[in-house]
């Protein structure tokens, strides 16, 4: 059973709500799920073994790490009737479009058998969303590119079937490196949970309602997809390319000093780190990793990316602001090696967070203090004023 700690959060105001889940020491870089470490999660455990984490507060033993592996295995297909849900799109809709309306769709099929006032029905809601997501990833993936959708076998791990679901077509299985399957898995556990940040706190005050689990988690997906948030993979990428070459990088950290000027270094900053996000350590490490075993040498994007760290942490303006890279710097260009393309980053990042998503929202049905339920807010507007007819104003 882990010690249970006190700690000084660092601020004084009432925080949103309790939880158990996840530690995060903006100060120190540290992040813990359930008192785990990330960086010895994403070393030594799995993707599967951190949702059962995740879920359930404990490591599992053998036995209950291969039932629950047998139930998610088996909870990957999707209703063959929601295939037709794809073809309301527009072939070049952004996958992250097509996620949110799937995944708020999934409430319309199992809506009615759901009661979330049954633990056992919250479970199985729970091994539902994290066993279908990446199905409906991939399968979005596939719309985009106009290509079949492809089945999940169940013969693979789960960071091994969404690389088959994404890369494999009918005339060609895609051949799965288990290094590859490796470092896809790791991805996954490095954007599993993140404690309240905007996209879980918009599940908690979803759920809050009573609202359907499925319908909460898409309203969680919607969220991530801001620039700000999950969209950050895809925009640091973009902005790595933008810069394109190592002598550009000091006009680029012109423009993200420049108050006057919008540009943010995307993949930089973050609300409560202020050091090292442990993640984008882990990130830059399997980049490394992943383009060496793909036989990628010299790759631009991952010296312009490298440079760009190095000048800015010695820079006093990112210094004193204590600006650091965070989960999103290095993801998208190993993502980019595996052969995605940017607009599958932040799906990528959403069916990872699901089970945060999910186990958070379990949390909050479970213990009334974790509901989030109807913010207050500060009034500073107009004071009370009689209504003047258009005639007189
Ligand atoms: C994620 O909350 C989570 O946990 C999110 C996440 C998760 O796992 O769920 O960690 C995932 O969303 C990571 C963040 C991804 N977003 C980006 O990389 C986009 C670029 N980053 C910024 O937009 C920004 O850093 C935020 C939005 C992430 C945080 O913004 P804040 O709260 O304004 O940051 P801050 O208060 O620490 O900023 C201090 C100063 C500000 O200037 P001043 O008002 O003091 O003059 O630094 C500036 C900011 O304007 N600043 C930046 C900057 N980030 C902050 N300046 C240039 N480039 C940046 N990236």
């Amino acid at each position: 059973q882990a010690d249970v700690f006190t700690y000084d959060p660092g601020f004084t105001s009432t925080a949103a709500c309790e939880s158990k889940i996840t530690f995060i020491d903006g100060g120190k870089g540290e992040l813990l799920y359930r008192g785990y470490p990330i960086d010895q999660l994403a070393s030594e455990s799995h993707y599967l073994e951190v949702c059962y984490l995740l879920l359930y507060g404990e490591l599992p033993s053998k036995q209950q790490m291969e039932d629950f592996e047998y139930r998610v295995t088996r909870h990957t297909m999707i209703h063959e009737q929601m295939k037709q849900f794809f073809q309301g799109f527009r072939r070049d809709s952004h996958p992250m479009a097509t996620m949110v309306g799937v995944v708020g769709a999934l409430s319309a099929f199992y809506h009615d058998s759901l009661d979330i006032s049954d633990p056992w029905q919250r479970e199985v809601a729970s091994i539902r969303l994290i066993a279908k997501l990446p199905t409906i990833a991939a399968m979005a993936y596939k719309y985009s590119i106009g290509q079949p959708f492809v089945y999940p076998k169940n013969e693979l791990s789960y960071a091994e079937n969404f690389l088959h679901m994404c890369f494999s077509v009918p005339a060609e299985d895609y051949k799965i490196e288990p290094a590859l399957a490796k470092a896809m898995d790791r991805i996954f556990t490095l954007h599993a949970d993140h404690e309240q940040n905007a996209s879980t706190s918009t599940v908690r005050l979803a759920g809050s309602s009573g609202a359907n689990p499925f319908a909460c988690i898409a309203a969680g997906i919607a969220c991530l997809w801001g620039p700000a948030h999950g969209g950050a993979n895809q925009a640091c990428l973009e902005m790595l390319r933008e810069i394109g070459t190592v002598d550009q990088i000091p006009e680029y950290i012109k423009r993200a000093k420049d108050k006057d000027d919008p540009f943010r270094l995307m993949g930089f900053g973050h609300r409560v780190y202020k050091n090292f996000d442990p993640r984008a350590k882990v990130m830059k490490e399997s980049a490394d990793e992943v383009l060496d075993l793909l036989g990628i040498h010299d790759n631009e994007t991952l010296q312009v990316a490298k440079e760009l760290e190095k000048i800015a942490l010695e820079d006093d303006y990112f210094v004193s602001k204590k600006l650091y890279p965070n989960v999103d710097f290095y993801s998208g260009i190993i993502l980019e090696a595996m052969g995605f393309p940017t607009s599958m980053f932040t799906p990528i990042f959403a069916l990872s967070r699901t089970v945060g998503w999910i186990s958070q929202w379990k949390e909050m049905i479970e213990d009334p203090t974790g509901k989030i339920g109807r913010p207050r807010q500060l009034y500073t507007g107009a004071t009370y004023r009689d209504y003047v007819d258009i005639a007189k104003r």
